[in-house]
């Protein structure tokens, strides 16, 4: 066993449905008394919380900060994710690298991300939670509250691009660990499919 064959990121465009699956996995662990440890990016580190601010247009960032501020925040935060695998528990991450490469590529240069994430582990599973532009732009109209800065549906259009780019990079046909999981099923299927990916 390595390190990371614990570390299950949920990646997927906005409304996809990535913070569904990541509370119901906790909950099914839980009931299983599986050890487990939840989180997600950007992390509710200070770091973490200078990302939200620029998201949630309390603050102001050029994309190339946001971007540095995003791949620092992840390296605190993998501290803490090392910590709960070297432990044994399972960690499910909301987002990972794959979101920075995905979004902060919109407003720079995809290769300049990537010089800033190349160097963090690939995560054990990476679940693709694959939903079309219309579908998760429908969920987010149902959820309401405020669109935040990425939720358009033409960026969403990119948005897509660049995840099958950064997909490519960190998981070549040689290396597992990418699995895509259909996301336009109904939450109880979509929960399923990815329960028995992880073999839990
Ligand atoms: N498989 C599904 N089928 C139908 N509706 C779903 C499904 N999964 C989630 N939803 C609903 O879609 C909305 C968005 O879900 P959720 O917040 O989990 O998405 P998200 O990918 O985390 O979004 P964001 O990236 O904006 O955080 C919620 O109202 C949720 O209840
Ligand atoms: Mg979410």
């Amino acid at each position: 066993m390595g390190l990371w064959d614990k570390f299950v990121v949920l990646e997927g465009l906005d409304g996809s449905g990535t913070t569904t699956q990541l509370n119901r996995l906790e909950e099914y662990c839980r009931e299983k008394e599986i050890p487990c440890y939840k989180t997600f990016e950007p992390s509710d580190g200070f770091i973490g919380l200078a990302c939200r601010a620029v998201l949630e247009k309390r603050e102001k960032a050029d994309t190339l900060s946001l971007a540095q501020l995003f791949a620092a925040d992840r390296r605190e935060h993998l501290k803490k994710i090392k910590e709960k695998l070297e432990a044994g528990e399972w960690v499910f991450c909301d987002r990972y690298l794959f979101s920075s490469l995905a979004y902060q590529s919109l407003g720079m240069d995809f290769d300049d991300v990537y010089d800033l994430n190349r160097d963090f582990p690939a995560p054990g599973f990476c679940l693709y939670v694959e939903c079309s532009v219309e579908t998760s732009a429908a969920r987010r109209g149902g959820r309401g509250g405020n669109e935040d800065l990425y939720e358009k549906e033409a960026l969403q259009r990119k948005v897509s691009g660049f995840y099958e780019h950064a997909f490519e990079l960190f998981y070549p046909e040689d290396v597992k660990g990418l699995y895509r999981i259909n996301g336009e099923a109904t939450a109880d299927e979509v929960f399923k499919e990815i329960i028995s990916t992880l073999g839990i």
